[in-house]
């Protein structure tokens, strides 16, 4: 018995820590039975594990200071909030000792209103608004991170209009490719986001960025020397993020290779060296019975490897670290709890059944099936059941076929109107892709510890709908 198994009682399935399966049968989180939550908060809705989301997020922050520290520098976490950002989310990750990376001016003014200090936020994104760029100078953001050659301008711009400096890390694509799915991987060339570290093959390409006659050095270095250039930006340092769900430590050690080399180049070059790596998020976990998520331990001990042995083969001093994990700190901590509304056995062409089990939610509240394929698993937790399995598809209410919550999971086959299920592992990117689709109201999410349930967010009611509807 491994020790998730021990621990829940649920075989081999990556429930948060505080889920167990009652002597009654039903299944409780952080002590409250997830059909007293169904009482009181309804279906669907987001179940959020306080203490687990807590461990999880003490857990990435002990793991990296402590393997850094052993050889030599610092590290900052900062939580990225796109995977679920509420006031209290914000607060939880601010008391563990995390900072908080947001991706708009909407994050921002969820960190800022949880009281985290504007020198302990981020702000991301590939196309900020004017609008974004003054909130976060005026907030006092401890860093920017410029996504474009273009912004650059922009930004200083607008800081020597509000007469500050801009601090300001600029991010890069390092081409390597790693995570899940191509639409969560982002340091490869052909995709949106950051400056490469490669020169432009073609006079073509150059000519579209734009790069001085002559010049071979790449987008990126281009953008790092026009930072360190103007007086209204302050290099701190350089950014990588590349991608998403990655279960494969290599991914992490190249790219920092990479970003120290351009560091050192750098350098070497304008005798600017800067402070400060971040390398970014997409740290992967397990969504299924059996999977074997990153073990932040291991991962730091080995990244810490990689980037010390980097620069003492550059001979350059070790920067300040900095990782933005979402997933691996939010996605194990929530559940969302469905009700049962249909069942209906199909035959299919093999001549197997497979039973499709409508739910209250579907692709509003879990895009991730319909956009990436993700996986999930499925569980009846409102009562055990000893019938026998069948193999269950769970579907939501939409109206399209691609509004699959579990692909395949097999399910007592009793499975009936009014069972409470539950889908492990929603806690990032559910509530923070969710959507209106069909005018779906979208689920509150619920907080549980020690024994009872409070709301972070409300459900969505008709009238709020109504009320943006002007008619
Ligand atoms: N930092 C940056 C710059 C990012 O772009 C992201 C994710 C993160 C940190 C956090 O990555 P995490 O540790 O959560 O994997 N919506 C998708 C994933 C796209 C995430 C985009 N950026 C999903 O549902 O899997």
């Amino acid at each position: 018995m491994t020790r998730s198994e021990a621990a829940t009682g649920m075989l081999g399935v990556p429930w948060s820590t505080g889920v167990r399966r009652r002597d009654d049968g039903v299944v409780a989180v952080a002590g409250v039975g997830v059909d007293a939550l169904a009482a009181r908060h309804g279906t669907p809705a987001y179940v959020l594990d306080e203490a687990d989301f807590r461990a999880r997020a003490r857990g990435y922050r002990t793991a990296f200071a402590t393997a850094f520290a052993e050889v030599g520098t610092g590290v900052d976490v900062y939580y990225a909030g796109k995977a679920l950002l509420t006031v209290a989310v914000a607060r939880w990750a601010r008391e563990e000792g995390l900072r908080v990376d947001t991706a708009s001016g909407g994050e921002l003014a969820v960190a800022l209103r949880a009281g985290v200090p504007g020198a302990e936020i981020g702000l991301h994104g590939n196309n900020k608004s004017d609008a974004e760029i003054l909130a976060a100078l005026d907030a006092g953001v401890g860093r920017i991170i410029v996504d474009s050659l273009v912004e650059i301008d922009r930004v200083a711009a607008l800081a020597a209009s509000r007469g500050v400096v801009a601090p300001v890390m600029v991010r890069v694509t390092t081409g390597v490719h790693a995570g899940g799915h191509e639409y969560i991987s982002t340091a490869h060339e052909d995709q949106k986001f950051g400056l490469s570290v490669n020169a432009a093959p073609s006079v073509a390409l150059r000519q579209a960025q734009d790069a001085p006659v002559g010049t071979t050095d790449s987008p990126a270095m281009r953008a790092l020397l026009a930072v360190v250039e103007r007086p209204g930006l302050r290099l701190l340092g350089i950014h990588s993020h590349i991608g998403s769900q990655i279960l494969d430590p290599a991914g992490f050690e190249a790219a920092a290779q990479v970003v120290l080399r351009l560091r050192a180049e750098l350098a070497e070059r304008t005798g600017v060296l800067v402070d400060d790596v971040d390398l970014g998020g997409g740290y992967g976990i397990a969504y299924l019975p059996g999977e074997v998520p990153l073990d932040p331990d291991r991962i730091a001990k080995d990244v810490a490897g990689a980037v010390a042995a980097v620069c003492g083969e550059l001979g350059t001093p070790l920067p300040r670290i900095s990782i933005e994990p979402g997933r691996a700190v939010v996605g194990p901590a929530g559940l969302t709890l469905y009700t049962v509304g249909t069942v209906k056995p199909v035959a299919l062409d093999d001549g197997r059944v497979r039973t499709y089990v409508s739910v209250d939610g579907g692709m509003s509240d879990n895009i991730r099936p319909a956009l990436y394929e993700a996986q999930y698993h499925a569980e009846l937790v409102g009562r055990v059941s000893d019938a026998e399995p069948v193999l269950a598809r769970v579907v939501g209410k939409h109206c399209e076929s691609g509004d699959i919550v579990v692909h395949e999971v097999q399910l007592p086959g009793d499975v009936r109107a009014g069972d409470l299920l539950a889908v492990p592992v929603t806690g990032a990117y559910g509530r923070s892709m969710a959507s209106n689709y069909n005018l779906l109201t979208r689920p509150p999410v619920v907080a549980v510890a020690g024994g009872t349930s409070r709301v972070l967010v409300r459900r969505e009611t008709v009238d709020d709908l109504l009320a943006l509807d002007l008619g």
